[in-house]
């Protein structure tokens, strides 16, 4: 389904981006990995992309340093030819309570989840624009960024400014061929909820009540929404979040 496509996961050595640099990879892609983490933490993850047997290439890339972004983008276009296919995945979270949010862990959110999806989403379409490919990129938001979830404003607000982000995309990069969709995960058992889960007795308890479907979802379930959107099936989406969340954002009361 997506043979031939050259593909950037970012935050593919974390829990969501690296199943969905497996699937994309399954489907016949061949996969670039940045992460922040040095090549040989990320290694493990590395080699279970390869296992699909298209090529992967990893590049340690902070999405915040913009120079950085821009370097790695020409390497991928020169190392494979193209860019087709881009998932701005990275993504940080760090609870407190709003009246304890300090300045410095709010800006780091707006650093890395918002400032980094912009630097990867605009170097990409600009390349993308230059080369007329007619590429997609995807962005992971959340369902909270439409929810006020406790103790999570920062991150909250920055995924909101993603989901604004992917809209201003999609409705300028439109007339290149260009399709800019966001999925919006639930409560994955896995990754940064995953973390949560274990480490905040209270973030548990309220998980506990709020899935409808019951389960926390899974990575697997997200990166399948992820090769969707990447795929020709999607032909006519752009502009869309799509919702992921076991229907957690139909706000399950107690009974
Ligand atoms: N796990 C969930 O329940 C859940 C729910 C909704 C949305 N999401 C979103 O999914 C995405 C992936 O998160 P995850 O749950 O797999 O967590 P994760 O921590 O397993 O993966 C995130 C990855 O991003 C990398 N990263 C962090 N800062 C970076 C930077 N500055 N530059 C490059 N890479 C950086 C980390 O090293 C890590 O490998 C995030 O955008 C997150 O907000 C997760």
């Amino acid at each position: 389904m997506l043979d031939g496509k050259i593909t950037l996961v970012t935050g593919g050595a974390g829990d969501l981006g690296n199943e969905m640099a497996l699937q994309l990879a399954q489907a016949g892609a061949s996969v670039v990995i940045w992460d922040i983490k040095s090549e040989a933490d990320a290694r493990p993850r590395i080699e279970r992309v390869k296992i699909a047997g298209n090529p992967v290439h990893y590049a340690q890339v902070d999405i915040r340093d913009r120079s950085a972004v821009e370097a790695a983008t020409d390497d991928i276009l020169s190392r494979f030819g193209s860019l087709d296919i881009v998932c701005a995945n990275a993504g940080i979270v760090d609870s407190a309570p709003f009246l304890e949010i300090s300045p410095e862990k709010w800006q780091r959110h707006i650093d890395i989840n918002l400032t980094g999806s912009f630097n990867v989403g605009q170097v990409a379409a600009q390349r993308m624009v230059a080369r007329k490919i007619k590429g997609r990129i995807i962005f992971t938001s959340s369902w909270v960024a439409d929810i006020p979830w406790p103790e999570i404003t920062p991150y909250t607000v920055s995924k909101a400014g993603v989901n604004m982000l992917m809209k201003q995309m999609a409705r300028e990069l439109a007339v290149y061929g260009i399709r800019v969709n966001a999925v919006a995960p639930g409560i994955v058992k896995a990754g940064l909820a995953g973390r949560q889960l274990v480490e905040e007795p209270l973030y548990a308890a309220r998980v506990s009540k709020v899935i409808p479907l019951g389960d926390p979802g899974t990575p697997v379930e997200i990166a399948q929404a992820v090769v969707y959107l990447a795929s020709p099936q999607t032909s006519y989406m752009t502009g869309t979040v799509l919702l992921i969340d076991g229907g957690c954002s139909l706000f399950q009361f107690d009974q």
